[in-house]
C-alpha cells in the first residue's frame, strides 16, 4: 500500500501589507484552547445535529461567554463546534461516500499549471503545493474529491445521492454561506477553517485536517485525549508514584537514581508505550500498573543514556542546571546511569505476563540498548579522529543513537499488548522516522539559540555541519571542514554559525525534518488496526507541529477584474 508523501510549505512570503484575521484566533494555543473547552462543551451539553443558525449560535455564544472568549471569535466557535458535533456522524460513514471539499487558494497560484473545468481545479500534480498530497490521499481512502468554491455544486453532488458526509476547507465566510445548505440537508458536515478570510497566503491546521479525513469509527482511539494522557504518564514520576510503584530507595545511590528519574523530561517515550498498548487494546482506558512500570522501564533506558551521554559529551547542563556527574562526579553519575539500566530490565523481569511476551520485551530493550550503544560508538569513536562526515553518514548516527528509545517504548507496549510481528515491523519504520526526524529538530533548535551552537559549538557530528560542508565551496568549505576535524585555533567561530546557521542551511534541515515525519506517516499505511494508525498519526502531530500555507490572491484579482472566478485554464 502507498501513502503519498506529503508535500510540505514551500517557504512562504510574508504578506506586510496584511492586516491580522481578527475574527480567528491566531495562535495555535489560542485555537487548541477552543477545541478543547468545545469537546467538553459537546460532551456535557450532548448537541444534536443539525443545529439551524440560531441554535448553533446559543451554543457558540454560550461557550465563549463561559470561556471568556472574546465575541469576535463565535462565528469560528460556531463552525468549530458544528464539525464537531457532527464527528461521530461523519466518523460512520464509509470514505467511498464522502466529499472532501478543498479551496482553490491553496495552491501557489502565480506557479500552478491546473486548468479549470466545471467541477473544478484539474490538479497536475506537480507538487508545488499540498493540495496533490491530500486529494491522492484522500482518493485512496475512497473520497470524492473537488477543489473549488460554490455551494451550488456541493449542493448537485448531494442531490446525486452518492455523497453521504462531506469534509470541507474553506474561510469563514464561506463557510457560513455554505451553512443553510448543509444544514437544510442534513448531512454530516466537518469544516476545517482556513486561518485568514482574503484568500491570500492562506494557512490551515493540516494535522487537523488529515485526523478528519482518516476519521473512521473503526479507529476506538479518536476520543483518546493524548494531553491528558500525557499528563497522566507525568504523574507516576513523582517521588511518592515511583516509591509506590519501585519500592523505596534503600541507600544512597538508590535515591540519587530515583531523583534524577524524578527530576524532569518530556516523558515521550514512556507516553509511547502507553499510546501503543492502549491502541492495541482498542482504547482500553485501564491501565495496569505492570505498564506503569514498563513504560517507567523505558524512561530509566533513556535517562541512563543522557547520564552517560553527559559524561561522554563532557555537557555541564541538563535541564538547564547541572548534569548528574557535575552534581556527583563522575563516578557516581556512571554508577547510578548503570543502575537506572539494571532497575529497566528489573521491571521488565518483574511484570506479570507469559513468558513468551517477557522475553520478547527483554530482547526489544537488549536490542535497542545495543543499537543505541552503537550509535553512541559510532560518533564516540570519529570523535577520536574527528574529520566531515556526510548527511547520510550523520543521519545514520542519528538512526542508532536517537530511534532505538523510541522503538524500545512502541515495541515494548505493543508486546505487553501481545501485538504481532507485522505491527512490530512498522513500529520499527515508525520510530527510526520518528527519531531522526526528533534528533533534527534538536540540530535545528541548537542552531535558533543566540549562546551557544549545542553540537555545533561543540563541533559534534550534526546536520547542518554536514550540509554546510556538502554545499558550500572554496573558502567556506574549508572553513567547515576545519571545523570538522576541529582544528579550532583556526575556526572563525562567527564566519562559521554565518555559514553553518545561514537560512539556506535551516531550510535544508527543515525539509529533511519534514521528509522524516512524512516518513513516519507512510509507515502507517501498512496497519491494519485503524486505532493503531490513528493514534500513531496523531502521536506524529502532538511531538512535531505542521501548518499548511498555500497563495491565493486569485478570488480578489478575477473580482477586481469583473471575471468570475475558475472554469477556465489558469497558469
Ligand atoms: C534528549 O531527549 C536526547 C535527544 C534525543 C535530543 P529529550 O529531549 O526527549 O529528553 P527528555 O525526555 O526531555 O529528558
Ligand atoms: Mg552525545
Amino acid at each position: 500500500m502507498h501513502l503519498p508523501v506529503l508535500n510540505l510549505p514551500r517557504p512562504v512570503p510574508v504578506m506586510a501589507d496584511r492586516a491580522p484575521q481578527d475574527t480567528i484566533p491566531q495562535t495555535r494555543g489560542e485555537r487548541e484552547q477552543i477545541r478543547k473547552e468545545i469537546e467538553a462543551y459537546v460532551l456535557r451539553v450532548q448537541p444534536v445535529p443539525p443545529l439551524a443558525s440560531a441554535e448553533l449560535r446559543t451554543h457558540a455564544e454560550a461557550l465563549a461567554d463561559a470561556g471568556g472568549w472574546a465575541r469576535k471569535y463565535v462565528d469560528y466557535i460556531g463552525v468549530v463546534m458544528n464539525s464537531r458535533v457532527w464527528r461521530d456522524a461523519l466518523a460512520a460513514v464509509p470514505f467511498e461516500r464522502r466529499l472532501l471539499l478543498m479551496p482553490k487558494c491553496l495552491r501557489i497560484e502565480d506557479r500552478c499549471p491546473a486548468p479549470f473545468d466545471d467541477f473544478g481545479l484539474l490538479c497536475k500534480q506537480c507538487g508545488l503545493c499540498s493540495i496533490q498530497d491530500l486529494q491522492n490521499e484522500a482518493e485512496r481512502l475512497g473520497y470524492a474529491c473537488l477543489v473549488a468554491e460554490g455551494s451550488a455544486l456541493v449542493m448537485a453532488l448531494i442531490q446525486t445521492g452518492k455523497i453521504d458526509a462531506i469534509v470541507g476547507v474553506s474561510c469563514l465566510s464561506v463557510l457560513e454561506k455554505a451553512f443553510p445548505y448543509m444544514e437544510s440537508a442534513a448531512i454530516p458536515g466537518v469544516a476545517i477553517p482556513l486561518l485568514q478570510d482574503d484568500c491570500k497566503d492562506t494557512t490551515l491546521d493540516l494535522d487537523w485536517l488529515w485526523d478528519v479525513v482518516h476519521l473512521t469509527s473503526d479507529d476506538k482511539t479518536y476520543r483518546v485525549d493524548l494531553d491528558a494522557l500525557r499528563h497522566e504518564v507525568e504523574t507516576w514520576f513523582t517521588p511518592a508514584s515511583l516509591d509506590q510503584l519501585l519500592g523505596k530507595a534503600a541507600t544512597e545511590t538508590e535515591q540519587i537514581g530515583r531523583d534524577w528519574l524524578a527530576k524532569s523530561g518530556k516523558r515521550w517515550r514512556p507516553f509511547l508505550a502507553v499510546c501503543a498498548y492502549r491502541a492495541l487494546r482498542d482504547g482500553d482506558a485501564s491501565i495496569p500498573d505492570d505498564l506503569k512500570r514498563l513504560a517507567i522501564a523505558v524512561e530509566c533506558f533513556h535517562k541512563a543514556s543522557l547520564v552517560h551521554d553527559d559524561i561522554e559529551d563532557d555537557d555541564d547542563l541538563r535541564y538547564d542546571e547541572p548534569s548528574l556527574h557535575k552534581l556527583h562526579g563522575v563516578a557516581v553519575a556512571l554508577n547510578v546511569g548503570d543502575l537506572l539500566l539494571g532497575d529497566g530490565y528489573r521491571l521488565i523481569a518483574e511484570c506479570d505476563v507469559p513468558n513468551d511476551v517477557k522475553n520478547r520485551m527483554l530482547q526489544i530493550a537488549a536490542a535497542g540498548h545495543r543499537t543505541l550503544c552503537l550509535g553512541q560508538g559510532a560518533e564516540l569513536c570519529w570523535t577520536r579522529a574527528p574529520r566531515p562526515l556526510g548527511s547520510l553518514q550523520v543521519l545514520d548516527i542519528f538512526r542508532q543513537k536517537t530511534a532505538p528509545a523510541f522503538e524500545v517504548a512502541l515495541q515494548i507496549g505493543a508486546a505487553y499488548a501481545q501485538a504481532d510481528q507485522d505491527v512490530a515491523d512498522v513500529l520499527t519504520r515508525y520510530s527510526e522516522a520518528i527519531g531522526i526526524a526528533y534528533q533534527i529538530r534538536d540540530d535545528l533548535d541548537d542552531l535558533a539559540e543566540e549562546s551557544g551552537i549545542g553540537d555545533l559549538e561543540a563541533l559534534r557530528p550534526s546536520l547542518p555541519m554536514a550540509l554546510a560542508h556538502e554545499k558550500s565551496k572554496d573558502q567556506d568549505k574549508a572553513l567547515v571542514a576545519a571545523a570538522w576535524r576541529r582544528q579550532v585555533a583556526d575556526v572563525d567561530r562567527d564566519a562559521l554559525r554565518r555559514i553553518v546557521a545561514s537560512p539556506e542551511m535551516q531550510e535544508k534541515c527543515r525539509g529533511l525534518l519534514e521528509s522524516y515525519k512524512e516518513e513516519a506517516i507512510r509507515s502507517l499505511a501498512e496497519l491494519d488496526n485503524a486505532s493503531l494508525k490513528g493514534l500513531l498519526r496523531r502521536v506524529v502531530s502532538k511531538i512535531f507541529h505542521i501548518e499548511v500555507k498555500g497563495w491565493c490572491s486569485e478570488f480578489e484579482t478575477r473580482n477586481a477584474a469583473g471575471r468570475p472566478a475558475g472554469a477556465e485554464a489558469v497558469g
